[in-house]
C-alpha cells in the first residue's frame, strides 16, 4: 500500500500538480490509472507481470487506460533499472506489441543522458521508486490530436523544474494543497502566441492575462495563504487577471482602475460585475478620492503605467490608502518598457519585501522575466 500510495501522492503533486503531463488529470481523476506493485523477484518475473499487464490492457473492456508497473526494490540502481526498460522493449517488439504499446520510465535517480545527476530537470522522470509506464499507443495518439503542441511539453519540463530547483518541488507529505494550478488553468496567460505578437508589434496585443501563468499561481498561492477578501488591480488590460482571481477567490470586495487602452485597441474590458470601476488615470485627483471611497482593501496590485516615476507615484499614491499588501508586476525589468519598475523595487528600502519569480515554463524559460513583488508596511 505505501508504494502504491508513494506514486498516488507523485501523480496527483509533481505529475498533474506542476502539469508536467497535460493527459495525466483525467484518467487519474476517474480512476483509469492502474498501479500495480511488482511482486516479482527477477528481472524475468517483472517481464513475466509487464505482459499479464498488457494483457488486461487488451482486454475488450479493460479497468484501466493504462497502468504503471512499480517496482520498489529489485532495480534500485538505475543502471540495472535501464537494462530490465531494454529487455522490456525487446521483449514488446518480439510479441509483436509494437505500435500498440509504448513503453515510459521513471526512476528516482533518473539521469538524463545529457544532463548532469543533479540537473532539476531530471526531476520531470523522477519517481518514488522504480516505474514502467505501459502507455496503449491509442491513448498515445489521442493525446497527440489534442494537445495542441505535444512537442513543447518536455522542453517547458525541463524550464519549469530548472526555475522551480529541486529543493522546491512540492511536498509528499501533508494534507494535499488547494490545486490552484487547476483553477486558474481555464485562463489563458501570455504564452508564445502572446510573444510573438508583443515582438511584432511592440505590444501584447491579446485578450489574456499578460503574465507567466507560474507567476499568477504563486501569486494566488499568496492570495490563499494570506487570506486575502478584497483586491484591487490598478491597470487592467481587457480584465482577465481580475476575473480569474475573483472566480478562484469569490473576493468579498474586487475594484479596478484603468485608463481604457485595450478599448483604444479595440478590445473590450471584461470585469465581475460587482466589481467597483474607476476608467481614468492612476494618479489622477478623481483616483484618489475613489480611492479613498473605497476604504480598506487588502491586496492592491499596481500594473498601469511602468515608468519608474509612475510607479513610485502610485506605490506613493496607494500607500496613503487602507491595506496590507501593495504588489507590483514586472519587477525583474526585463525589457526597456519594465526597467523603471526594477529601479523603483530595488530602491524601495522599508517595509517587507517579498519576491515571486518563477520561471516562465510557457516560453519555455527557465526564469523570470516579469515577477511581482508585494510589500507590507509591518510584517505580514
Ligand atoms: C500591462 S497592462 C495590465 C495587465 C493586467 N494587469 C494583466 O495582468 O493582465 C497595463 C494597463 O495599465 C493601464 N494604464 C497605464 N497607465 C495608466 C494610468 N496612468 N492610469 C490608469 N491606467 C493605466 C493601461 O490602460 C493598461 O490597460
Amino acid at each position: 500500500m505505501g508504494v502504491v500510495n508513494d506514486t498516488q501522492k507523485w501523480i496527483e503533486r509533481i505529475v498533474i500538480g506542476l502539469d508536467l503531463c497535460p493527459f495525466a488529470r483525467l484518467p487519474f481523476e476517474q480512476d483509469h490509472i492502474r498501479l500495480v506493485e511488482s511482486r516479482g523477484d527477477s528481472v524475468s518475473a517483472i517481464l513475466a507481470e509487464l505482459l499479464h499487464e498488457i494483457d488486461l490492457l487488451d482486454a475488450d473492456t479493460p479497468e484501466a487506460d493504462t497502468t504503471l508497473l512499480i517496482v520498489p526494490n529489485l532495480l534500485r540502481t538505475f543502471d540495472d533499472f535501464l537494462d530490465a526498460v531494454g529487455a522490456a522493449e525487446a521483449l514488446l517488439t518480439e510479441m509483436g506489441h509494437d505500435g500498440r504499446y509504448q513503453l515510459a520510465h521513471f526512476h528516482p535517480d533518473y539521469v538524463f543522458a545529457d544532463s548532469d545527476a543533479d540537473d532539476p530537470a531530471n526531476h520531470t522522470n523522477r519517481s518514488p521508486h522504480p516505474t514502467i509506464h505501459i502507455l496503449p499507443w491509442k491513448q498515445v495518439r489521442n493525446a497527440m490530436q489534442t494537445h495542441p503542441n505535444v512537442s513543447r511539453i518536455p522542453a517547458r519540463n525541463m524550464a519549469l523544474l530548472r526555475g522551480i530547483g529541486a529543493e522546491n518541488l512540492p511536498s509528499l507529505h501533508g494534507p494535499k494543497p488547494r490545486d490552484l494550478r487547476a483553477e486558474l488553468s481555464p485562463f489563458k496567460c501570455w504564452d508564445h502566441h502572446t510573444q510573438e505578437i508583443f515582438e511584432r508589434e511592440g505590444e501584447a496585443l491579446e485578450d489574456c492575462i499578460l503574465q507567466n501563468r507560474e507567476e499568477v499561481i504563486s501569486f494566488a498561492e499568496f492570495i490563499e495563504a494570506n487570506n486575502i477578501k478584497s483586491y484591487l488591480e490598478v491597470g487592467v488590460w481587457t480584465g482577465r487577471l481580475v476575473t480569474a482571481l475573483h472566480s478562484v477567490f469569490d473576493f468579498e470586495r474586487v475594484a479596478a482602475a484603468d485608463q481604457g487602452w485595450a478599448e483604444t485597441k479595440g478590445f473590450n474590458i471584461h470585469l465581475p460585475k460587482e466589481t467597483s470601476v474607476f476608467r481614468g488615470n492612476s494618479d489622477s485627483a478623481e483616483y484618489k478620492s475613489w480611492r479613498k471611497a473605497l476604504g480598506h482593501i487588502d491586496l492592491v496590485l499596481i500594473d498601469a503605467n511602468h515608468s519608474y516615476a509612475a510607479v513610485k507615484q502610485d506605490f506613493e499614491i496607494n500607500r496613503q490608502y487602507p491595506h496590507r499588501f501593495l504588489a507590483f508586476h514586472d519587477i525583474t525589468g526585463a525589457n526597456r518598457w519594465t526597467t523603471g519598475v526594477r529601479r523603483f523595487w530595488e530602491e524601495l528600502n522599508e517595509g517587507f519585501k517579498l519576491e515571486i519569480l518563477r520561471p516562465h515554463a510557457e516560453l519555455e524559460l527557465d526564469h523570470s522575466i516579469m515577477g511581482i513583488g508585494i510589500w507590507s508596511e509591518v510584517l505580514p
